[in-house]
């Protein structure tokens, strides 16, 4: 059977081959997306859903905007790294998919609700949509299976020395999450940057010979040169992907048990995750944590999903 998910996202290249993955891959079955600010404007990442729905052919799957600024600070957007679209690259279509009125948080309420079984959520975004939802409705915490993140890292950030993007744009976001008790899976930067979209990977996207794997690689092609020039990657990490992976079979994704804190006050370090993987703080476990990825199997995975969906549409 396989793991009823909804993805909590900010598209946002990697994000957007996230979508495709979950869409393309039998293991998951994608119940909705829910768009949040982070990347750029909440009205840019939904209208970027919108557009990846309409040239990968996901339909059925409601699309659903929700918060607009995190719950305390200030909106930033990561533009640098993504452009003023927030999926900068390709010409994409209007897109034929439309958003339902319903709030993000309301839609994954309803869902977890409804849905017979519990539900795992997987957010690649800022933590605000995830926050509000375990706020808001709080007895809706026992209808997750579990939350598989992208954010964070053992080891230092890139939007900060100490931060990583995600977490760094709402911080107190993500210390509803982290203590929250719904077991919470980290899939932070140090494991998000095995997932390297090399030019092997980037010619075997253009060997499927799709419209749709035309479009990844020019997602992959802008990415590319937004690594290369912020931070001298000579490949650009496909953050997002890795966690939809760890749902799909965890054993790409290798884990350990360790407390998690989000520093919310550090003058230089707020935002940053702070992991504990040898009990110095004496605080209880309350994530596992990705370190390795198996990037064979990883690889397979998105390519195959890209090829399914990309096959459908031809
Ligand atoms: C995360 O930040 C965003 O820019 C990416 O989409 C990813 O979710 C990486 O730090
Ligand atoms: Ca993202």
């Amino acid at each position: 059977m396989p793991v009823p998910i909804i993805i909590d996202c900010d598209p946002g290249h990697d994000d957007a081959i996230a979508l495709m993955l979950a869409a393309g891959d039998p293991a998951v079955e994608l119940l909705a997306i829910t768009t949040v600010a982070g990347n750029q404007t909440v009205e840019k990442t939904t209208l970027n859903a919108r557009r990846i729905c309409t040239v990968a052919g996901i339909t059925g799957v409601p699309i659903a905007a929700g918060c607009a600024r995190p719950l305390v600070q200030p909106l930033l957007v990561a533009d640098d790294v993504h452009g003023t679209s927030g999926m900068d690259g390709p010409q994409f279509p209007e897109p034929t998919v439309d958003a339902v009125p319903e709030h993000a948080v309301d839609l994954m309420h309803r869902i977890l609700t409804e849905h017979p079984e519990p539900v795992t959520l997987v957010p690649t975004a800022p933590l605000t949509n995830i926050a509000l939802l375990l706020t808001r409705y709080p007895d809706c915490a026992a209808r997750i299976r579990e939350i598989v993140l992208m954010g964070g890292s053992t080891k230092g950030g890139n939007r900060t020395p100490a931060a990583e993007f995600n977490v760094y744009v709402d911080p107190e976001a993500a210390d509803v999450v982290f203590r929250s008790g719904v077991p919470v899976t980290m899939c932070g930067l140090n494991v998000t940057h095995q997932a390297l979209a090399t030019p092997g990977v980037l010619a075997r996207l253009e060997s499927l010979d799709t419209e749709l794997a035309r479009i990844c690689v020019q997602l992959m092609t802008y990415f590319a040169a937004t690594y290369r020039r912020l931070w001298g990657f000579a490949s650009p990490p496909l953050h997002d992907p890795v966690a939809v992976a760890r749902v799909i079979d965890p054993a790409i994704v290798q884990c350990v048990d360790a407390s998690v804190a989000v520093e919310l006050r550090g003058q230089y370090t707020r935002g940053a995750t702070v992991v504990d993987m040898h009990q110095y703080l004496d605080r209880p476990v309350n994530a596992r944590v990705a370190l390795a990825l198996d990037s064979e199997r990883f690889w397979d995975r998105v390519i195959t999903a890209i090829d399914v969906l990309g096959s459908r549409r031809a």
